[in-house]
């Protein structure tokens, strides 16, 4: 049976989207739920688009506690499997993350364990680099700092900015988290590593 798959965004939700599309025939996964914690994320109309269902969780004014109480209440509800974390700007507290061991993802733009939290990309630059990539994890309660799932390289230009790797990242973590949760939800852990 394909497994449940919800997919938590806070922005765009390109790779949200890359999840989705890839959701289809054999795969053995479909997406059943879509949530963010900001009402504005542009990637709620995609999802409702593809006719998938939406939930938003503003995080705004209220208890962190309450905030993933909520979330993992209407992740339950859904009958979820596996959740993937796509540009989900939210840290989620080690409870609620126990609570999912073993089944949550998450893609980070940096070949970790370099560049655990934010402006990875410009850290990646700033170090002189010669590579740079973006990863899928497990999550567990280190930040950024579960099992390594899948890895995907690019080479960093002379002269790139930040912008420049980000945009040129984009579609390689498009096509490495489906290739990990294809996997994944079959069971196999296996690293899937692209370049
Ligand atoms: C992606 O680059 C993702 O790797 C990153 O945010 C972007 C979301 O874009 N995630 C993180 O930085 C997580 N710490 P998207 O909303 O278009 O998928």
């Amino acid at each position: 049976m394909n497994a449940r798959v919800a997919i938590l965004i806070s922005g765009s939700g390109t790779n949200m989207m890359a999840l989705v599309e890839a959701m289809v025939r054999d795969f053995p996964a479909r997406p059943v739920l879509v949530v963010s914690n900001d009402p504005e994320a542009g990637g709620l109309a995609k999802a409702r688009a593809k006719g998938i269902a939406t939930f938003v969780v503003d995080h705004r004014g209220r208890d962190r506690a309450d905030f993933e109480a909520e979330i993992d209440a209407v992740l339950r509800r859904a009958k979820v499997d596996i959740i993937c974390l796509a540009g989900f700007m939210r840290i989620l507290t080690p409870g609620f993350v126990a609570g999912w061991a073993g089944k949550m993802l998450n893609i980070h733009p940096s070949l970790l364990p370099k560049y655990p939290g934010l402006h990875t990309h410009a850290r990646a630059i700033a170090a002189g680099d010669s590579e740079h990539g973006c990863t899928v994890h497990e999550v567990t309660g280190v930040l950024d700092g579960g099992p390594i799932l899948g890895q995907a390289r690019i080479p960093v230009h002379p002269g790139d900015t930040p912008e420049a790797l980000a945009a040129r990242l984009l579609p390689l973590e498009h096509r490495l988290y489906p290739a990990v949760l294809r996997r994944f939800a079959t069971g196999d852990r296996t690293p899937v590593l692209m370049t």
